[in-house]
């Protein structure tokens, strides 16, 4: 962990225009800085670069942040990750606090593994290219194969020779520890004694995001019935399989420019693949996908394309579990090689042109896949049919609906039509789906509260099944607005003896804050701000722009919006003075108070309408109506108010 200490002073040496300017070019425009997004392909600049609101926007794509969300973006940082950036780059001599033991023993370990990984690539490239046993026997093999030299540079590869221990002997006399040299599985020991274990394999190193060795794949040379084709790393410290992708390192700035990660199943498919200058490639093993490798993809694209050949168990396997790249909102598309061939051979075969051709021409969409395949095993069968109906529900209702909802809509469709039955059928069933799903969830929060505030997700979710969405947004922009003032204005004095933030905390305590404020993210960021403002720490927008949660911080950059407009109202009654914002943030505190207080009594007096309807007791009947008289004269009072504001 890296102390709050050493937190804060990247944080004070943060400069949004230098950080953003090592990657783009900016030119100054007004207050702000221009360039061309770094996220989208653009010809005219509409990427804008705030130095005093430290934030950018783009208003091409969208997208926006602070410089942590910056370099998260374009460098694929985790948050850790970006601090120790800029940490490096402002020369900020970082102070880790104190860690668990166990903690710093793994740490040590892994340190200790890639150390020992570095030295062994070293070793296996140097016996590949410069010893003769390497050369006669791996690199012919290799060239044989079409791989060029300039390839097998790139991606490290190696060669471990025959001899029983070449590799062991030069690793213990470089003084590397013999338990770690075993947890790498590089190094075996039999009967007391330590020997290669990849003896005569070609070696593929598999690197992580930044090109650190995490492990090898070590294939054979000569055919052997009795030994695996491959031999990969053992799991440990550092090798996770579920966590890692073979190329990813290579593949990351060509899958973030295609907008698109081919998926193929070997090695030797994505080190041909890159040869040929496809290199958006990376490989599984031939495994399914697990959800850690999903969100690796998700990192850089929203499509996925795998390209398996057809005839091949693989192919299955990698169907397998695909429903969650759904849940994760990605876009999957499946590319089948004719049989016997693979996308290494194809692509040699055909050349890059063609090969690229191919896949671009015979992407077919992987639900769409699934059903065909499902139908065509079930043939006549109604019964099976029937599950196969079903089966298809269930994958159509894990699309992130919030995020797809027409791409929900467009399969319910497709797939009717193709299962000729009733699109309304389906409809809901996909939906009875979902609401299994919202329901095991809820389940699974009742039993731990600490998750609470998922549970507010579903019931968002099914806000949303009822179409009040769209009415939900627009009330939501005008609790931004009063998130917006208080964040703007809140240590402004309100009165002489009291802020801005003062008042509003006193006015939305006599409210009620969950009963004024609907969206619980903002909940959340008034409830920081009362938290640091009570503690006398400075509840400033950019602290929350650099706040841990990126959530809150992503949310605080929307909010704080570049382009405000000045209400239209506002410029005709301040003749030839358009007056700004600080001049205004009195009525614009009070304003959007008060719409929020409207709201809230307007909500008060449907119910109370509702309960009206109901009421059959004449005493009943009599409260409920004067209840209503009381609510109507707070709104027309408040209605009044604001008026007054406005249009004085
Ligand atoms: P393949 O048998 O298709 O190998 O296995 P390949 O990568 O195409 O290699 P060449 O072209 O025959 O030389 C696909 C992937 O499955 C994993 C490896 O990751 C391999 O790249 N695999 C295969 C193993 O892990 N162990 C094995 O014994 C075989
Ligand atoms: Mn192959």
């Amino acid at each position: 962990m890296i102390s709050q200490d050493s937190i804060q002073q990247i944080l004070s040496r943060i400069d949004i225009v230098e950080i953003v300017g090592s990657f783009i070019k900016l030119k100054k425009r007004g207050a702000n800085y221009l360039g061309l997004c770094p996220f989208h392909n653009e010809k005219t600049p509409s990427f804008t670069v705030s130095p005093a609101k430290e934030i950018y926007k783009c208003f091409g794509c969208g997208r926006s942040g602070n410089s942590i969300g910056f370099l998260m973006e374009a460098e694929k940082y985790s948050y850790v990750e970006a601090l120790r950036w800029l940490a490096a780059k402002y020369n900020v001599e970082i102070e880790e606090t104190e860690t668990s033991p166990e903690y710093k023993q793994q740490q040590q370990v892994a340190d200790s593994l890639y150390i020992i990984n570095h030295f062994a690539q070293k070793f296996f490239s140097e016996a590949l290219m410069h010893s003769d046993e390497g050369q006669d026997i791996a690199l012919s093999y290799l060239k044989q194969r079409g791989f060029r030299e300039e390839i097998i540079n790139k991606f490290q590869l190696g060669y471990n020779p025959e001899g029983r221990d070449g590799f062991t002997k030069a690793a213990l006399a470089a003084k590397y520890n013999l338990d770690y040299l075993q947890k790498t599985g590089l190094v075996t020991v039999r009967d007391g004694n330590a020997f290669d274990n990849y003896r005569g394999r070609i070696i593929f190193p598999i690197h992580n995001q930044s090109g650190k060795v995490l492990g090898f794949g070590a294939r054979i040379i000569k055919k052997n019935d009795k030994a695996p084709k491959y031999i990969n790393s053992p799991e440990n410290e550092i090798y996770v399989k579920s966590k890692l992708l073979y190329g990813s390192y290579f593949a990351r700035q060509a899958i973030d420019k295609a907008d698109e990660c081919l998926l193929v199943e070997g090695y030797t498919d994505v080190v041909s693949l890159h040869q040929s200058g496809i290199e958006n490639v990376v490989a599984s093993g031939g495994t399914s996908l697990t959800p850690d490798q999903l969100r690796l993809i998700k990192k850089y694209t929203s499509n996925l394309t795998i390209v398996y050949d057809g005839d091949n168990a693989g192919i299955k396997a990698a169907l397998r579990g695909l429903d969650l790249a759904l849940e994760e909102s990605l876009n999957v598309k499946l590319v089948l090689i004719p049989d016997g061939e693979d996308p290494d051979s194809y692509v040699n075969k055909l050349g890059a042109v063609a090969f690229r051709k191919f896949v671009d021409d015979n992407k077919k969409d992987f639900i769409l896949f699934q059903l065909d395949i499902a139908l065509r095993d079930a043939g006549n069968d109604s019964t099976k049919k029937s599950i196969v109906v079903n089966q298809i529900a269930e994958t159509i209702s894990k699309i992130n609906k919030t995020e797809d909802f027409t791409r929900q809509q467009d399969y319910i469709k497709q797939c009717s039509e193709i299962l000729k039955i009733e699109e309304g059928g389906l409809h809901a069933l996909v939906n009875k789906f979902i609401r299994e799903k919202i329901g095991k969830e809820e389940n699974r929060v009742s039993r731990d509260q600490r998750f609470a505030e998922e549970s507010i997700g579903t019931e968002q979710a099914n806000a949303m099944d009822d179409d009040i969405a769209v009415l939900l947004n627009k009330d939501e922009i005008h609790e931004q607005a009063m998130i917006r003032s208080l964040l703007e204005f809140g240590l402004k004095d309100w009165s002489p003896d009291q802020k801005v933030a003062e008042y509003i905390f006193k006015e939305i305590e006599e409210n009620q804050l969950e009963e004024l404020i609907d969206n619980k993210e903002l909940v959340r960021i008034l409830r920081t701000y009362k938290t640091w403002f009570d503690e006398g720490l400075e509840p400033v927008a950019k602290n929350f722009l650099y706040h841990e949660d990126l959530q809150m911080s992503a949310l605080v950059v929307s909010i704080m919006d570049f382009n405000y407009e000045i209400s239209p109202n506002w410029k005709e009654h301040f003749e030839g003075h358009i007056a700004t914002r600080d001049e205004l943030f009195a009525e614009e505190v009070f304003s959007t108070l008060n719409y929020l207080k409207l709201r809230k009594i307007k909500r008060l007096m449907d119910e109370n309408q509702h309960d009206l309807e109901k009421a059959t007791l004449t005493e009943e009947q009599l409260m409920l109506v004067q209840t209503h008289q009381h609510l109507k004269q707070m709104e027309i009072e408040l209605t009044k108010q604001l008026g007054t504001v406005i249009f004085r």
